[in-house]
């Protein structure tokens, strides 16, 4: 049997894994200290990183995603406020482990063997803001960052929340391309919030349960690039023009709303961390082999001549495994794809031309 000292020495190694050095929190005043407490691993599943996980979504993402028994281990990495949010979250009884990790120095550590990556970090929209707007900042963020990736996870499924999303993934292709890592599937836009909205404005409207109606929205993720197929709503319905206009509009402008609304405080949070964890979910779920699992998501696609497009792709072991068509359009729907093509053409060369130059 171990002798008492050899106890606490492993219990101390343990503890020093699992709090790094600058999260490590102990209080000698109380008479158990945390290096004396059993450690038990997490629940088998996968390890998931949150890269901005102190900002506006990624703080109720992470507490969401730590209630997800798919994940085991959680590491929540900022470069301001991560220690506070991950003692925090680490005090929720389920079964992931959390790990923080504070500034770019910690990076390599944040996202070292982990499955599935997601990126909320960067700076939100402010009243007056366009997405292009947010351009410069939160597309050296996302370099950064997919460095990161490329060197201590290339295989992780990645899920590209930063805005302008239309713009942050073609960078992050060209990141991983440098670094010989891309694989076009495992690279996923997150556009889930534009179907939350969908179908929760479209439910509003035919007086559904918004978990029985199902909007594919494809395109891309800002303003007229986000097209809601209306004509191909679960379960099946008919609009009158008025109805697909306002639709249309609201859908599309539904993070305006959000800001506006905020006066200031910043864009879409808590609808944000919810479809965030819907998307993640359905990838980790995707990643454990279950069949049939399909959302859309803004991906490397060759259903227009758009080298991204969103549409519904189905997500598997390896990430988006198939990405599907579009499926037959009315002549409303015509129109706005013509639109949405023209304005994700500059939005995918200003993202690649970033990298490029
Ligand atoms: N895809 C979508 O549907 C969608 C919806 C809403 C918002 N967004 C975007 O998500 C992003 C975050 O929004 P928010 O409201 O949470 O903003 P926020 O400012 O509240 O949080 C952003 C977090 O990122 C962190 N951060 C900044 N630079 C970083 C870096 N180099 N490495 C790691 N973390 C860094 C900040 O410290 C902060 O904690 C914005 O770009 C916003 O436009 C996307």
């Amino acid at each position: 049997m171990a002798s008492s000292v050899e106890v606490n020495q492993r219990i101390a190694r343990l503890s020093a894994h699992l709090y790094p050095s600058n999260l490590q929190m102990e209080d000698s005043s109380s008479a158990v200290r945390r290096a004396d407490c059993r450690a038990k691993g997490g629940a088998p599943g996968f390890k998931v990183a949150i890269l901005g996980a102190a900002g506006g979504i990624g703080q109720p993402l992470a507490m969401l995603m730590k209630m997800n028994p798919l994940v085991s281990v959680l590491h929540l990495y900022d470069v301001v406020n991560a220690p506070g949010v991950t003692a925090d979250i680490s005090h929720m009884d389920t079964g992931a482990v959390v790990r923080g990790f504070l500034g770019q120095a910690q990076l390599d550590n944040a996202l070292t063997g982990i499955d599935l990556v997601i990126i909320p970090a960067g700076v939100p929209r402010k009243p007056g803001m366009t997405r292009d707007d947010l351009f410069k900042i939160n597309a050296g963020i996302v370099r950064t960052l997919c460095e990161g990736i490329a060197r201590c996870c290339p295989r992780a499924i990645v899920n590209l929340i930063s805005n302008p999303v239309n713009s942050t993934v073609p960078i992050a292709a060209e990141v991983f391309k440098k670094a010989g890592t891309y694989d076009p599937k495992r690279l996923l836009g997150v556009t889930m919030l534009d179907v939350v909205r969908a179908n929760t404005f479209v439910a509003e409207v035919l007086g559904l349960d918004p978990r029985e109606v199902d909007v594919p929205v494809v395109g891309g993720h800002s303003g007229v690039t986000i097209l809601p197929l209306l004509s191909q709503v679960k379960p099946p319905c008919s609009f009158t023009r008025e109805e697909t206009e306002y639709l249309t509009d609201r859908i599309q402008n539904g993070g305006t709303e959000v800001v506006e609304a905020k006066a200031g405080a910043g864009s879409a949070t808590l609808s944000m961390a919810y479809a965030a964890v819907k998307f993640a979910d359905a990838c980790l779920r995707g990643l454990r082999g279950d069949a049939g699992v399909v959302e859309c998501s803004f991906v490397a696609s060759q259903v227009t001549e758009l080298p991204f497009f969103a549409t519904k792709v189905r997500l598997g072991r390896n990430g988006a495994e198939e990405v599907y068509q579009l499926g037959p359009l009315n002549e409303y729907e015509r129109v706005g794809l013509e639109k949405a093509k023209k304005e994700l053409a500059g939005s995918i060369e200003k993202g690649v031309s970033f990298i490029r130059k």
